[in-house]
């Protein structure tokens, strides 16, 4: 099958477009799916540069977003067949293992997955729709519905709103009823943003963003006249780096910080004087449950919620598509299709 395969921890360069791999086997209790739509994502680059503590089996074809049809099953599958519309929920609770992290994912024409990792596809879902969501769309869910609460009539402030993870959290803010300021690096990203559902953008290239909450929403006041008032009710800081500090200052006081990861830098500095002053309720989130899913297919199907798809590549682009996660060039989800 053809195929994108890394051999070892590095750059773009790494990425080796083969045309002649070895198609998976199902083995017991699995099945192989023709891969419609595989959608990157940040974590890709992070598994192909290498992260500490985790070891990635080499070689390894990446990519952990899939969707498409069985082509086969194998023994001990009873509930699927082939030709069945599949999502995967990439995470293997069983194993604890990630699909296109530490085992094969669907930069590839065909990917085998363990039966208990398929949801099934409801009608009306594209695969391009259906790859754009577990992890991008199912850790936004978890953060800003389950662990984050975000409600009606708060004030939202997303910091890296355009990708794939950011785009889910502004629309699921404006789902929720929520006031949203979306934070991005581009006038263009801005306005695609506001098409999506941002009421307030802030091009956080161009100014500094607390300065800019600041002149906005008031400075987050904790005593005197005006006491409670001040700043935004909820900060989304997936970003880390030297976004943290300026984020623990525009909080209101009681208001929350939802962090899911640290696309600029998991060590910043940080400033505990705000976060006891202001107390500050810092609320870490991690994957999706099964449940945020479903729950995610169901907003798609009804039409609540269309995932932002910036593009479709073929294969053979995806070092392309890694090229354009890298330089911040990418709005929502880019989506590979290996079968064009
Ligand atoms: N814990 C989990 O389960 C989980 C799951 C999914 C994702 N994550 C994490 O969430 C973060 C976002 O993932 P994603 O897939 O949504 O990424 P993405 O699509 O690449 O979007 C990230 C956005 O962050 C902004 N950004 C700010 N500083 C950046 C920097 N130094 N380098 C790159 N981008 C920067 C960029 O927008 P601007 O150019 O507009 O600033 C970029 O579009 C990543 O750190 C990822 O590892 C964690």
């Amino acid at each position: 099958m053809k195929a994108v395969v890394i051999r070892q921890h590095g750059e773009i360069g790494e990425l080796a477009y083969e045309t002649s791999w070895p198609d998976p086997v199902a083995g017991e209790g699995e099945v192989v799916i023709a891969v419609s739509a595989c959608a990157l994502n940040y974590h890709d680059l992070f598994t192909l540069r290498g992260m500490p503590g985790i070891k990635i089996p080499m070689p390894i074809i990446m990519g952990i977003d899939v969707a498409g049809e069985i082509a086969e099953v194998g023994p001990g599958v009873s509930d699927w067949k082939v030709g069945d519309r599949v999502m995967v929920d990439p995470l293997d609770t069983e194993t604890g293992r990630l699909l296109g992290e530490r085992m094969d994912g669907g930069l590839a024409e065909y990917c085998k997955v363990g039966a208990h990792m398929l949801v099934p596809m409801p009608e009306g879902v594209s695969f391009r729709e259906a790859a754009a969501l577990p992890v991008a769309y199912g850790t936004a869910y978890r953060m800003m519905v389950t662990r984050g609460k975000v409600a009606a009539d708060e004030k939202l402030l997303v910091l890296g709103a355009s990708g794939g993870v950011g785009t889910c959290c502004v629309q699921l803010g404006r789902l929720a009823g929520a006031h949203v300021i979306a934070a991005a690096s581009t006038p263009e990203k801005l306005a695609r943003l506001a098409e999506i559902g941002a009421h307030e953008g802030i091009d956080y290239k161009a100014d500094d963003f607390m300065k800019v909450v600041h002149e906005r929403h008031g400075k987050p006041r904790v005593y005197g006249a005006g006491a409670g008032s001040g700043g935004v009710d909820v900060v989304v800081n997936f970003t880390g780096g030297e976004t943290w500090v300026p984020s623990l200052r525009v909080v209101r006081q009681g208001g929350r910080i939802l962090t899911c990861g640290a696309t600029a830098g998991f060590d910043p500095k940080t400033d505990l004087r705000y976060i006891w002053t202001f107390e500050i309720d810092i609320r870490g989130s991690n994957a999706w449950e099964r449940g945020d899913l479903f729950a995610l297919l169901d907003l798609v199907q009804e039409k609540r919620l269309a995932p932002t798809i910036d593009c479709a590549l073929p294969l053979k682009e995806t070092p392309t598509a890694f090229s354009r996660l890298a330089e911040r060039n990418v709005f929502g989800k880019i989506i590979i299709e290996s079968h064009r």
